[in-house]
């Protein structure tokens, strides 16, 4: 995870370029931020553990001198969250500095290596050895750039980091290696970044550099090298319009609240996204014997969800499969297999594995991401994209509701291919166009009951998501919402299950949330909320309009539009559960946008 940036520029100030951007970048990793610059032959660093404007208050970062600094967000994985640890890392001498995302596999061996030919390593990082090499191979009289070339040639695992160094005031050196990195280009100055989002309004351009490229930066050029031979490669420039735009909170105090309040637009968005690849994605799938679904928190989820609507609507024999449990074991691979990657970042390491692995075996790589020109985008032979724009809050929202407004479409194009289930087809069809006012109307509608059921549920410490059929989904996507940024500790569970142990933890105002829309599980849901009443529980529910039963007996409801086909109720019933995650976090003082431990994309294994 962290977040790198980078930037070289024709006029000072270039510190306070980096600063905004990291702020931007944030989402990526808080535990630590820092900063350095070249100036005047000199390297200067600040760096501290804590938030960004945190760091600032204490050290003004913002501040350093030069036209030439590199910056990084850190998510820790090797060596705890502290000052020592914090990038950027610099050499034995303080004359280069370095800041890196991802894991640098063979470390430990580096560090060992480098320590006794005489180096002294200060953190506990595995990002430092990179400083270190680049040191090595200069003091052997070779360039920065070859120097660094070869540094990165000894590194085993993902990276992408970015370099400068006290004999160069304005040259920065990048190299991705399985991990995303960027270049924009403005009128005045070059920059790197791990995401788009992050570049400066002024950039004009962008490039997106390759795994296995290494990349020069000055304020007046860009040169492309390719890692393994040192050839330059040919430039490849993009509007930075068609990737992808800028984001803020447009007033929202949040980011998740602002992203909850899109999902209408996003719906609008989804039914509008032209046909010709939605199509061909479905066209490979219903061609396929066997589909794996693979994907990592609410992006399994959705697989879920898709895996289950493909096999009803298409006949598709489909499966959804935890990304980092994806082994032979447990799937059979053959050429007419496919595998239907889903990732709102594209850049999820354990989804990318999954397609690394199975690149050069007979069978079809296919992908659902909402990022144009990340890692999965590149892995797969054909993808679809989500079309929710930018999403920067940790927790999945809008980009889970296009996810599953996606998959519909895709299945009901699937299903007409195979020419069946026209009715199922039809309603899935006009729920499709109806769905913005529909999603609007379930915000609207339970924007202050799930404010209020959240104080209710911020003294808690515990809560069960129960539901049956489809809406399990929605029971295990609410369950991660609340428990990743309220950290309530919370467990989505099929509602008949429960009997069969978790029920065991019920006592006097034990909070249980079901989802019960009239479905052909209604009444058995019914009894479920009974045994759970006759423990003392807590019963919140979600009910359709006119649910009468289920109100009876519960505590409080959240009211959802009653739909047509009840297979897409989670897309509807997912919502106050969102709503309800956002509000508990606030009435426990916790950051929603920020939560604790987590990054926005996962890019370790
Ligand atoms: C969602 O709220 C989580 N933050 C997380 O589970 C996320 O869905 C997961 O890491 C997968 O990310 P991806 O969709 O970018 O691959």
């Amino acid at each position: 995870m962290c977040g790198i940036f980078g930037c070289t520029s024709l006029r000072e100030g270039v510190s306070r370029i980096i600063y905004d951007s990291l702020k931007k970048l944030e989402y990526r990793g808080y535990d630590s931020v820092g900063l350095a610059t070249t100036y005047g032959g000199h390297i200067f660093v600040k760096k501290d553990q804590g938030r960004i404007e945190e760091v600032e208050g204490k050290l003004e970062i913002s501040k350093l001198p030069g036209r030439c600094g590199i910056g990084h967000t850190r998510w820790a994985t090797h060596g705890a969250p502290s000052k020592e640890n914090a990038h950027p890392l610099t050499d034995c001498e303080g004359r280069i500095a370095v800041v890196h995302n991802g894991i640098i596999e063979n470390y430990l061996e580096l560090r060992e290596k480098l320590a006794s030919a005489g180096h002294k390593l200060r953190s506990r990082t595995d990002s430092e050895v990179i400083a270190h090499l680049a040191e090595e191979f200069l003091s052997r009289g070779l360039t920065i750039e070859e120097a660094v070339r070869h540094a990165a040639l000894s590194l085993r695992g993902s990276y992408a980091f970015a370099l400068i160094s006290a004999l160069h005031d304005d040259a920065i050196v990048c190299v991705r290696m399985e991990s995303p990195l960027v270049i924009g280009i403005s009128r005045d100055f070059v920059c790197c970044s791990s995401d788009v989002p992050a570049l400066p309004p002024d950039v004009e351009s962008v490039v997106i550099m390759n795994d296995g490229e290494l990349a020069i930066l000055t304020p007046q050029a860009v040169t492309i090298r390719d890692l393994g031979s040192g050839q330059q490669l040919p430039l490849k420039l993009l509007n930075k319009e068609s990737i992808g735009g800028l984001v803020d909170k447009g007033g929202f105090a949040h980011y998740m609240i602002k992203e909850i309040r899109e999902q209408p637009q996003v719906a609008l968005n989804v039914i509008s996204a032209p046909r010709a690849f939605i199509l061909r994605l479905a066209n490979e799938l219903v061609k396929s014997d066997r589909v794996y679904l693979v994907g990592c928190g609410t992006s399994y989820h959705a697989c879920i969800f898709g895996s289950y609507l493909l096999r009803l609507m298409a006949d598709i024999d489909a499966h959804p499969v935890v990304a980092s449990e994806f082994h032979d074991s447990c799937t059979r691979i053959t050429p007419s297999t496919a595998v239907l990657a889903i990732s709102q970042s594209g850049e999820t390491a354990d989804v990318l594995q999954v397609l690394r692995a199975l690149q050069d075996k007979d069978v079809k790589l296919l992908a659902l991401t909402n990022v144009m020109g990340s890692s999965i985008t590149r892995l797969a032979s054909l993808y679809v994209g989500l079309y929710a724009g930018p999403e920067m809050g940790v927790a999945a929202t809008k980009t889970f509701i296009a996810q599953l407004l996606m998959l519909t479409r895709i299945s009901i194009e699937a299903a007409r291919i195979e020419g069946v289930n026209h009715d199922l087809t039809s309603s899935a069809e006009r729920f499709l166009k109806s769905s913005a006012p529909l999603i609007e109307k379930a915000i609207l509608v339970n924007e202050l009951q799930t404010k209020d059921v959240a104080i209710d549920l911020a003294s808690k410490t515990n809560a069960f998501f129960l539901a049956r059929g489809i809406n399990i989904v929605t029971a295990l996507e609410g369950a991660l919402k609340l428990k990743e940024i309220s950290y309530i500790h919370a467990e989505g569970y099929p509602a008949g299950e429960s009997k069969h142990g978790p029920i065991a933890l019920v006592e006097e105002g034990y909070p249980c949330v079901f989802v019960c829309p009239r479905d052909e599980t209604y009444n058995k849901i019914i009894g479920n909320i009974m045994e759970m009443k006759a423990r003392g529980a807590f019963v919140v529910s979600c009910v359709e309009e006119g649910d009468k039963d289920v109100k009876e007996i519960s505590d409080r409801t959240f009211v959802l539009p009653e739909i047509e086909p009840k297979q897409l109720t989670p897309v509807l019933h997912v919502i106050p559960l969102q709503l309800l995650a956002y509000y508990a976090a606030l009435a426990r003082g916790c950051d929603p946008d920020r939560p604790r431990n987590l990054a926005k994309s996962v890019t370790v294994t």
